[in-house]
């Protein structure tokens, strides 16, 4: 019988502090990056000891994406390539938590036109478990609350289709938005000087991707809960969600109308509807979500193709 072991959390890249204790505390990082004092051939070395200690049980935490063009060559540290680093520390993982836009699909490296090839974990390990924790940057209190799951429950959260926790990822920020009554009253930000924007009116003819995004941004924000775009008069821009560089973008512009559902018209007509005494919300409700399926849907199609590309 292999020996039992307590699992062991490997963070890469990833640093905690819980109020003044120290991180080093509450938690063992045998391996990071950014904070340890070896590089190259030495941190790898300390990467493969942690590994082989805990083979078959430590989660792997993986932040950035990996280039597959050229042999991988746009990423190298110890000698070997980020594509065959993470292959080799999957294969003795429990299972992988894509931290961040980039490690979730590729994130901005691999916005077209993608030259170095770039993926996200999911696209390269295929017979692990792999949670992602998408934005740019991710939630903290989310990685953490994902790890803590893990070692209460011994198994990773309920997953979406994207595999996002859903405790965190199963909301859209529309429906969490403070903004959101100005949305449904049609008051909309129209500059970022007007009088709306003074008084916190909704930023959708801003280009806000609120009703495509699911986030728990309004609830739990950055900077000890203090601050999150919306809240600093920023419009969404979608971090969350997968190829939002190519999908969401221009950030300031609203999205292009999906064929069907006719979002374009939406916000300009809200208003006017509501002045007409006409109750909109239900109406405006069921269209945005039918644009947030189709354009995860049009997601999935992408990744797939990037997946099988950097298998060839
Ligand atoms: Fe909030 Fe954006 Fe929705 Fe307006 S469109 S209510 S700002 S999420
Ligand atoms: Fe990203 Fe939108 Fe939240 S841009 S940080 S998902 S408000």
């Amino acid at each position: 019988m292999p020996e039992e072991r307590e699992p062991k959390i490997h963070i890469e890249n990833v640093t905690y502090s819980y109020g003044s204790e120290p991180v080093l505390r509450d938690i063992s990082l045998d391996y990071n990056r950014t904070i340890q004092a070896a590089a190259g051939a030495n941190a790898l070395a300390a990467l493969r000891q942690a590994a082989e200690e805990n083979w078959g049980n430590y989660l792997l935490a993986v932040e950035g994406s990996i280039p597959t063009k050229d042999g991988g060559v746009y990423d190298c540290s110890g000698g070997i390539t980020a594509r065959q680093e993470l292959e080799e520390f999957a294969e003795g993982a429990a299972a992988l938590i894509a931290v961040g836009a980039c490690a979730f699909w590729g994130g901005w490296p691999a916005a077209n036109p993608n030259p170095t090839g770039a993926v996200g974990v999911s696209a390269l390990v295929k017979d692990k478990p792999v949670v992602a924790i998408p934005g740019c940057p991710p939630i903290g209190d989310v990685i953490t609350a994902t790890v803590a799951h893990y070692l209460t429950f011994g198994r990773l959260p309920e997953l979406d289709l994207q595999r996002r926790p859903l405790f965190a990822y199963g909301a859209r920020i529309h429906d969490q938005c403070p903004r959101r009554a100005h949305y449904n009253a049609g008051q909309y930000v129209e500059k970022f000087d007007d009088e709306a924007a003074r008084r916190g009116w909704c930023l959708y003819k801003m280009g806000c991707k609120g009703p495509e995004t699911y986030s728990p941004c309004p609830l739990i924000a950055w900077n000890g809960t203090t601050k999150w775009p919306i809240a600093a008069g920023h419009p969404c821009f979608g971090c969350t969600e997968p190829f939002f560089w190519d999908t969401m973008t221009p950030i300031y512009n609203r999205l292009p109308a999906v064929s069907g559902f006719g979002v374009e018209k939406t916000a300009d007509t809200i208003g006017a509807a509501i002045a007409a005494g006409v109750t909109a919300g239900v109406a405006i409700h069921a269209v945005a979500t039918g644009i947030q399926r189709a354009r995860q849907s049009k997601a999935t199609e992408v990744y797939e193709e990037s997946a099988t590309e950097s298998e060839g």
